[in-house]
């Protein structure tokens, strides 16, 4: 499988990145009071680097890059460009988050792309999952670095990389790379502010920068997003359901105290119909699967037992309020055998 990653790492011509190691001396930052001693030095760390040069940084709006993003704003402000590319396959509400986070509360200098339309062209029609996931990945290296073209002046490359990239990618990042920028986008060096933390730290930074919580504590979402719960051949009007399901979903899970608590959980739209009624009439329409797993490294995966209440009232908020969608099924399926995502 391919994997690409919502903080994705570009490969530049700076040189491969080799194996650096996490300091022994180095605390594991629990504390408020660790937090903020780190976000001092690294502050002071990227302004000893960068000077008063520029910075790129492509901001997913995930809890790695959006850090990386609160860390160089403290300490570059303006001199910091985020550019956040819409693929069209992002959750209901996560764009206009990263713009009023980002844009409107810290006053960041944001390139906002909508490249919806780009994405959805070159996906019409492509069923097949590793083909779909090759599109979005470099798809999203092309946009950004038609960006990184338009702007002038910019001699570094933010990235979220932490610490288990590193270690689990050996001496270079290999499997993060699906393409990369090409050999005449030269950067001058890489900021990687939080490449020694792990996701824990990265959440207790995330929140003493006084990002929102569910920016902070979000779900692992998968870099080609509804792209995958879309199964088969993505259609705008699937890709609909899956969105509106999946967010009535999210509110339920809020509204039911298990946010937070759950490791993944979203729904699925399958390329398949059922018959339902509508209007009293026999109705083909579409139906979404729910999917909510606890685990501690992906490998494998339990599933969460949804108390049976809150589960009618998702069913039923969505076939009320997500027209198109007829039936809703609770895939029961450990991994394995069954993946955590089904494509
Ligand atoms: P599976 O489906 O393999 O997923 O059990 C394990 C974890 O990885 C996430 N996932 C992806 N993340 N790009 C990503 O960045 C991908 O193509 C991708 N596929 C799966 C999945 O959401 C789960 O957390």
């Amino acid at each position: 499988m391919i994997f690409i990653y919502c903080a994705i790492i570009f490969k530049t011509v700076i040189g491969e990145t080799f194996m650096e190691k996490r300091p022994d001396t180095m605390e594991r930052i629990t504390t408020k009071e660790l937090a903020q001693a780190f976000i001092a030095e690294q502050v002071e760390a990227i302004k000893a680097q960068v000077g008063n040069k520029k910075v790129l940084l492509a901001l997913s709006g995930g809890v790695d890059s959006s850090v990386v993003a609160a860390l160089l704003i403290k300490a570059i402000g303006q001199n910091l460009v985020c550019v956040h590319v819409n693929h069209g396959l992002l959750r209901k509400g996560e764009p206009e988050q990263v713009i009023e986070v980002f844009k409107n509360q810290m006053k960041a200098n944001l390139i906002y792309i909508d490249a919806t339309d780009r994405f959805l062209d070159k996906l019409a029609g492509v069923a097949e999952p590793e083909k779909k996931r090759k599109i979005i990945g470099e798809e999203f290296i092309r946009v950004f670095e038609e960006e990184a073209r338009k702007q002038s002046g910019i001699d570094f490359l933010a990235q979220g990389t932490i610490y288990p990239d590193i270690l689990e990618s050996g001496p270079v990042k290999a499997h993060h790379n699906v393409g990369g920028l090409p050999e005449d986008i030269h950067f001058e060096g890489l900021v990687e502010p939080i490449k020694f933390l792990f996701k824990d730290e990265v959440r207790v930074v995330g929140k003493e920068l006084g990002l929102p919580d569910n920016m902070v504590y979000r779900q692992p979402f998968p870099g080609p997003g509804l792209g995958v719960r879309c199964t088969g051949a993505i259609t705008r009007e699937r890709l609909n359901l899956v969105r509106e399901s999946d967010a009535i979903l999210r509110e339920e899970f809020a509204k039911a105290g298990l946010e937070g608590k759950v490791w993944q959980y979203f729904t699925i739209v399958p390329d398949c119909k059922s018959v339902g009624i509508k209007n009293n009439l026999r109705a083909v329409e579409n139906f979404c699967v729910i999917r909510a797993v606890n685990t501690k490294d992906a490998m494998t995966a339990t599933i969460e037992e949804i108390p049976y209440a809150v589960l009618g009232k998702i069913v039923n908020r969505i076939v009320t309020e997500v027209p198109g969608i007829n039936r809703v099924l609770y895939d029961i399926t450990p991994k394995p055998t069954g993946t955590i995502e089904w494509e």
